[in-house]
């Protein structure tokens, strides 16, 4: 490839980006570390370890409970990152971000709360084919309960959803309707919006995991009309151990609490509860205050760079290895929607996908083989697993290169 190609028309500047990641900076293997497994998790910038320090070494203290110097400081730090990130999303009001574990958390709560009190047997669920076992599981888990129904929304070849098929799936009895807004697997971007209009037409609630959204698309929550909207911190440059669950005030409000103990209740007697107001009816116990603070930066750090730059960069990365890719005999994309965020699931015919990631990891390249925690989707592709390279926006074209003369290398290793 000419250097002309490489040359990228971000405004990024991605060597600068680099040294704020100072994981990124070492050898595996004896290859410089090229990092393409970011759908799994991100790596962090220095002012999200920074500022992890700072509450470690400087203000660590338990929150919304002290009146002391430490407590005060931390719980406005903690209390800042939930105006950060209502911001971030475009909700109306910071009392409608709560604060979990992470996107897998989030999608139990509502299944737990919203979805055990509104469901009832013969009631309906749908979902669609390309959800993480995340947002399957605790859905099944809620029908298997109520004796409700999970219904699934059929996709193409090319890893989209058919439309037609999902309106033809919606009735009086849907209640809750669930998607990713981007597949961890395939990278399809949903249409989100449309999907959301259709099921308020049919009376349900429009439930988005926004895992694999958040780091790479502009999110507005008012503006899509979902009802609930959950993502995670790992995956947007920010510490592991924290997510975030949007919700509608109303919906909120309604939902019984998630789970009994400190921070939830306003008064407890023997007798009986009565409960706190949200955010914190659903925040009990003593949270993961210190990544709480650091997520901030990591927000923060995001919009600095804007997401409009990093999707351009991230887009011609894309490109440019689906381009280069295409070139190696028996490579087969999996997910090849025109919608699509940075990442690439493949196969290579006649190549076990876990023998191309371990050589792939003997060359310094880290991607992800296997199911993807999407098992079903698999069955829909008639594939046991995948190749998945997921690029952030400190990857680079050489990186990719790298990648393509490694596979090269490997097949016609295995081929011999
Ligand atoms: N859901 C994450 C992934 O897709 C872990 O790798």
């Amino acid at each position: 490839m000419g250097e002309a190609l490489k040359n990228t028309s971000t405004l990024l500047d991605v060597q600068e980006i680099r040294r704020q990641f100072p994981v990124l900076d070492q050898q595996v293997n004896n290859y410089p570390l090229v990092y393409f497994d970011n759908a799994a998790t991100t790596q962090k910038p220095y002012s999200v370890i920074q500022k992890l320090d700072d509450y470690y070494k400087g203000y660590n203290s338990n929150i919304h409970r002290g009146i002391h110097h430490l407590a005060e400081k931390a719980t406005t730090a903690y209390e800042d990152t939930r105006k950060t990130v209502a911001k971030f999303i475009n909700s109306p009001e910071v009392e409608q971000i709560i604060f979990t574990r992470g996107t897998t958390e989030g999608l139990n709560l509502i299944a737990s709360t919203y979805g055990r009190q509104e469901l009832k047997e013969g009631d309906e669920i749908i979902i669609s084919t390309m959800e993480h076992h995340s947002n399957i599981v605790p859905w099944q888990m809620l029908c298997n309960e109520k004796g409700a129904e999970l219904k699934i929304i059929p996709i193409n070849d090319a890893g989209e959803i058919i439309f037609e098929e999902f309106i033809k799936l919606l009735s009086s009895k849907t209640r809750i309707v669930a998607t990713c807004s981007a597949s961890n697997t395939l990278g399809t971007i949903n249409p989100v919006k449309k999907m959301a209009q259709a099921t308020h037409d049919a009376g349900a609630v429009f439930v988005i995991d926004g895992a694999q959204a958040a780091p790479h698309l502009n999110i507005d929550v008012q503006d899509i009309d979902c009802d609930f909207f959950t993502f995670s911190s790992h995956k947007m440059y920010g510490p592991t151990g924290v997510g975030v669950l949007y919700g509608k005030r109303e919906l909120l409000e309604k939902m019984p609490p998630y789970q009994g103990g400190g921070e939830m209740i306003k008064d407890v007697t023997f007798n009986q509860t009565t409960y706190n107001d949200i955010p914190y009816k659903f925040e009990a116990g003593t949270p993961n205050i210190g990544d709480v603070i650091a997520f901030n930066a990591a927000v923060e750090f995001l919009n600095h760079l804007g997401k409009e730059n990093i999707a351009i960069h991230e887009e011609e990365l894309l490109q440019y290895a689906i381009d280069a890719w295409s070139q190696i005999p028996g490579f087969t994309p999996i997910g090849t929607s025109e919608k699509k965020v940075s990442l690439q699931s493949f196969i290579v015919e006649g190549i076990h996908h876990f023998d191309i990631g371990m050589m792939l990891d003997a060359n310094g390249i880290a991607v992800r083989t296997g199911h993807h925690c999407t098992q079903p989707l698999m069955d829909r592709f008639g594939v046991e697993g995948t190749v998945r390279a997921s690029f952030a926006l400190y990857n680079t074209k050489e990186e990719i290169d790298s990648m393509t003369s490694a596979l090269n290398k490997i097949i016609s290793l295995l081929r011999k």
